[in-house]
């Protein structure tokens, strides 16, 4: 099939280069002429596990990234996978797929045939109905039965996105019509996957559900476990019992320092105030919200226990990163933690594999380091922020340290006298 992708982030990045690789020809559209650049040069300005060699391998082929819309109208289908940041009242900013799909229409005014137009991005129910098929029909001049709609929502996580789109655990298609659902599911032949066909609201809620649950049911976690640690009951082993039962599942329950990255915080916040628009009092959602936002504090208050006054402490931080195998610092647990220490005059030195380099333009007033151990030479505490497997490898470089203070706020370190934030 020919395939236009509408915005080159993370997601459309992915979708388009796993697209091209089940064989498909793939337009990917994106404003930033700096990615455009990259892309077709087969370098992702992102981190992300397998799919640096996927591009190089397609790039050119059957896949070529620009900055203009003019080659829309020859595909059999438009994805889009723009942005829909927060607001600052927590509701999805919907502007720039407001704009994407007044030039997905302007585009389509001259297409001959039937176009079907697929939504990705995470929208609050009703805005593919709403907002986006009203816009691309009236720019475009077309009548429902020439384009159909699609909600298809991502269920990519970073670090492991390619795998995720390969090997997903379902396929959600949400249509206005049967064909507009067909054309895009034959997209995915080839992927081994149960495909759900519903309506499109239902898709769009299944995301913000799915994600809310998810983020609950770490929330959820962190709870039991900080009551386990007062108890003196490792969380983990408990957590391990509990999702035996298979109406539980054993997934998602790392207690530790809560959840961050793009996801999680904006959609949970958009499903709180969506429910809050419809007069609902989502009291389960905001408890899930606060838990997530103490949980960084905890950690700093587990080194207060220690020293008292932690002005003048060098506190070594081992990750950055909102999670393990991304550079992606946003919503990163690490961020409240590290102005927190700041705040209490610590001197703060930080190292992570892969996102010093993000974390700078957020943070810059901190020392940054190469290794491990020289962000533990001299330190008086550590504190482990990400749960990068290499760090469960550290053991002689904790002997760098001045004073042995260790606290890992991911279950990750192997070593002995460490104390965890929640266990
Ligand atoms: C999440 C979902 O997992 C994807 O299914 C979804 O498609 C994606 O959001 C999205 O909406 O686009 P992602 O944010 O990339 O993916 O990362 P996750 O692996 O879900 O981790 C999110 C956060 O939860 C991380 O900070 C991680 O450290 C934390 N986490 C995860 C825990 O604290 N405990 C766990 O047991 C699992």
């Amino acid at each position: 099939m020919r395939i236009s992708v509408v915005g080159g982030g993370y997601v459309g990045l992915v979708t388009s280069t796993c697209l091209a690789k089940l064989g498909h020809s793939v337009i990917l559209i994106e404003v930033d002429e700096h990615k455009v650049d990259a892309i077709n040069s087969g370098i992702p300005f992102i981190y992300e596990e397998g799919l640096r060699e996927l591009l190089s391998a397609h790039i050119g082929k059957n896949i070529i990234a620009s900055t203009s819309y003019r080659d829309l109208s020859s595909s059999d289908f438009t994805l889009i996978c723009v942005g829909t940041p927060s607001l600052p009242d927590g509701r999805a900013d919907l502007s720039i797929i407001e704009a994407a799909s007044f030039s997905i229409g302007q585009c389509l005014i001259d297409k001959e045939g039937y176009h079907v137009v697929a939504v990705k991005s995470t929208v609050p129910p009703g805005t593919t109905q709403n907002l986006i098929m009203p816009k691309i029909l009236s720019q475009s001049g077309k009548h429902e039965n020439e384009i159909g709609f699609v909600m298809n929502p991502e269920f990519l996580r970073e670090g492991l996105a390619v795998q995720d789109f390969m090997k997903p655990d379902r396929i959600v298609i949400g249509s206005s019509d049967e064909r507009a659902g067909d054309t895009v599911q034959s997209a995915y032949c080839g992927i081994d996957a149960p495909i759900l066909r519903t309506g499109l609201t239902a898709a769009e809620m299944i995301k913000y559900a799915s994600n809310a649950f998810l983020a609950s049911k770490i929330s959820f976690s962190n709870e039991i476990g900080n009551v386990c640690k007062k108890l003196g009951i490792d969380v983990y082993e408990v957590l391990r019992g509990v999702g035996m039962d298979h109406r539980i599942s054993p997934h998602f329950f790392n207690a530790g320092l809560g959840f961050g990255g793009s996801c999680f915080p904006k959609d949970v916040s958009a499903l709180i105030r969506l429910a809050e628009d419809m007069d609902e009092d989502p009291i389960l959602l905001r408890s899930v919200v606060e838990v997530n936002e103490r949980q960084p504090m905890r950690i700093v208050e587990l080194l207060l226990r220690r020293f008292r006054d932690l002005s003048g402490k060098r506190v070594a931080i081992l990750g950055l990163a909102f999670k393990n195998d991304t550079d992606d610092v946003r919503e990163s647990r690490a961020i409240p933690v590290i102005r927190e220490l700041l705040r209490r005059g610590a001197s703060v030195v930080a190292y992570d594999p892969k996102a010093v380099l993000s974390m700078r333009n957020v943070v810059p007033d901190i020392e940054y380091c190469e290794g491990a151990s020289q962000a533990l030479t001299d330190a008086d505490a550590c504190l482990v922020l990400t749960e990068w497997p290499e760090f469960g490898q550290l053991d002689k470089e904790f002997e760098l340290m001045r004073s042995r203070v260790i606290i890992d706020g991911r279950r990750v370190l192997s070593c002995e006298n460490v104390e965890g934030i929640c266990w």
